[in-house]
């Protein structure tokens, strides 16, 4: 697996500035929201700004320097007090559905963009990756950092505008004593960071410790069978134990950092206060006296608006430490969707291609050759791993409108000659031609759009049976639906499906036989009239009976096309133009079905033995 869970968690203690910036800008794709949020949050930030202010003229207007109460202009105070308090009200509920939307927005886009990419990833991806990693990382993944990136942005905006403001407003009024109270801040700043870090380095641990509880459990379930057979229940039972110790530890340390810091914090931000009543204090007392003090002018109205700002300093200042905090715990998921993005498809279009057949998204269908299906493997070499060649020097000429037929034993190399044919991937040295052109010159699309191919293990897509007949030919009528799945006798067991047509076939196909979703993926590649059909394995999972059935009609369907069919039962070839046995990635012998068994080679004892135990199997039944 090339994407290690361990190594990510390592990788995540410095923050990567870029990655943010990167992942930040999409809050800013969709301007007038992020502006929206931006103005929002600076009017709920003033105003929670103004009200100290306005709680010191009170003091100071309301109440005479003798003690004495008075009332003139109360009603004005309380106009303006209300007015400031449905202002806020309306921002603060405008600006939580306005990120919402934000949230919302983000996930969506980066969803579409790690969608679109994951379609043109090659098959090499896939088969480093599994599928239920992938999906776990779109959807966890994404969710965290949308949220995260929607709501720090508010955060930080009113922290910011907060800090901003007060600072302003007590300068404004007093700036010595704005700087006695702004004192505490560098502390402040310091110890949240630090313990912030600590309890994240913590909860890190103890999530590690989760993913690795969770791919424990996975293995548990999915292998439950082997397990049992292997009688392992005991010794997987130990490890599971060990894991969710280890995690209990670490989520303990966390939990009492998490506990001490808040008390820190509230003690720290305290001691502002305290140097705001201390030295303001003895300034009001001073200038009740009419003393001079170093102060300056103060009276009781601007001690209380000091202490204010004093005591809720370190709200924001918190704020921004949670933000950076954050941002940290976030960083393993932001590299993981990031990386995914930036994945770049082993099999990939050259620009000249892009240029002249367009991308997948957007095909110049236009500028298309029709395809013959002629296809010539030309000095092919070729491995999945570097230390494993699995085909070396490889030739083969497949004439337009040939069946040719690959027989081997499992490993021998059949479905990797089909897999660069798909161009699923590319030789690593030689060309594969089609219709006399390296198909590397031309787009992917275009060779996948006249191509018809049912796997062994077949894909089907979540939706209707229909549907996924449907598939290739999106506009394809009822009509024509049906006759293709008439064609290879699937319409039987999709008209006892409760549903017919309608039935849904789940994620994958879960729902369907192996067998059962090879019809169907015949049905789509009839269906979708390719030029070129590959079918690799395509009835090893359909029962003996249905497959004699639709034999007529696949030798039907390949006459005249150019097709390429790997079959385990070497009855279904007979009839192929030409018949490769393929051993170790070479082709040991070549023929139609008469020369070859003439020959009494490989093919002939293949078959011989084939034809022994079918008959075995006749006298059995
Ligand atoms: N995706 C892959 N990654 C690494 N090795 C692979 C992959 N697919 C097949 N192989 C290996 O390549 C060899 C040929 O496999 P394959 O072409 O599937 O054989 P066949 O279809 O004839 O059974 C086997 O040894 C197999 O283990
Ligand atoms: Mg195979």
């Amino acid at each position: 697996m090339s994407y290690d869970t361990e190594l990510e968690y390592d990788k995540t203690e410095k923050m990567d500035s870029k990655l943010w910036k990167r992942l930040f800008r999409y809050a800013v794709r969709k301007p007038g929201l992020f502006w929206k949020v931006v103005i929002f949050m600076l009017i709920t930030s003033l105003i929670d700004v103004i009200y100290p202010v306005l709680t010191g003229n009170a003091i100071t207007n309301f109440v005479r320097p003798d003690g004495t109460p008075t009332t003139d202009g109360i009603w004005l105070f309380f106009g303006v007090y209300a007015a400031l308090v449905l202002l806020q009200g309306f921002c603060t509920f405008r600006f939580i559905s306005r990120t919402g939307r934000l949230e919302t927005f983000i996930s969506y886009t980066i969803r579409q963009e790690a969608y679109l990419k994951l379609q043109t990833l090659s098959f090499s991806f896939y088969d480093k990756t599994s599928v239920g990693y992938l999906m776990a990382r779109m959807v966890s993944d994404v969710s965290r950092l949308s949220e995260m990136i929607a709501w720090s942005i508010t955060d930080f905006l009113w922290a910011f505008f907060y800090i901003f403001a007060s600072t302003v407003t007590m300068l404004y009024f007093n700036w010595k004593l704005t700087l006695i109270v702004l004192a505490v801040i560098p502390p402040l700043a310091i110890v949240s960071l630090y313990l912030q870090r600590k309890i994240l380095r913590y909860q890190r641990v103890s999530r590690k410790h989760n993913s690795r509880i969770t791919s424990a459990f996975n293995e548990g379930i999915m292998g439950a069978m082997t397990t049992k057979t292997l009688v392992r229940e005991e010794e997987n039972a130990k490890e599971f134990e060990t894991i969710t110790t280890d995690m209990r530890k670490a989520s303990v340390k966390a939990s009492v950092l998490s506990a001490s810091f808040f008390p820190l914090v509230v003690s720290l931000g305290a001691v502002g206060t305290t140097m705001a009543l201390i030295f303001g204090g003895a300034g009001v007392g001073a200038n009740l006296v009419h003393k001079s003090t170093f102060l300056g002018e103060i009276d009781a109205g601007k001690l209380v608006m000091f202490i204010t700002y004093a005591a809720s300093l370190f709200d924001p200042i918190q704020q921004l430490a949670g933000i950076f905090a954050d941002m940290q715990s976030a960083q393993a998921s932001a590299e993981r969707v990031l990386g995914l993005l930036d994945t770049e498809s082993e099999v990939r279009d050259t620009p000249e291609a892009e240029e002249k057949y367009g991308t997948s998204m957007d095909p110049k269908r236009e500028n298309w050759e029709p395809i013959n299906g002629d296809i010539v493997f030309d000095h092919v070499d070729f491995c999945y791993k570097e230390s494993e060649p699995l085909l070396r020097d490889f030739n083969l000429h497949i004439h337009a409108g040939e069946t040719v037929a690959l027989v081997g034993e499992t490993g021998a190399g059949k479905s990797t000659i089909v897999n660069l044919l798909c161009r699923f991937y590319e030789p690593k040295n030689g060309r594969i031609l089609v219709d006399g052109k390296d198909y590397r010159e031309r787009s992917q699309l275009w060779l996948q759009s006249s191509l018809g191919y049912v796997l062994q293990s077949p894909h089907l897509f979540s939706g209707t049976i229909r549907d996924n007949i449907r598939f290739g030919r999106p506009d394809a009528d009822e009509e024509s639906v049906k006759r293709a799945a008439a064609l290879v006798h699937a319409d039987e067991f999709i008209e006892r499906q409760p549903k017919g047509y309608d039935t849904e076939v789940g994620e994958g196909g879960v729902r369907l036989s192996t067998g059962q979703k090879q019809l169907i993926s015949f049905a789509r590649v009839i269906l979708a009239d390719p030029q070129i059909f590959v079918l690799d394995e395509a009835t090893s999972s359909i029962d003996t009976e249905t497959e004699q059935l639709i034999q007529n009609a696949i030798t039907e369907v390949l006459r005249h096309r150019t097709s390429v069919v790997v079959a385990h039962r070497l009855s279904t070839i007979r009839n192929a133009d030409r018949i490769l046995v393929i051993r170790d990635g070479a082709i040991v012998e070549e023929g139609n079905h008469e020369t070859l068994l003439e020959k009494g080679g490989y093919y002939h004892d293949l078959y011989m033995h084939q034809y022994q135990e079918d008959a075995m199997q006749e006298v059995l039944k």
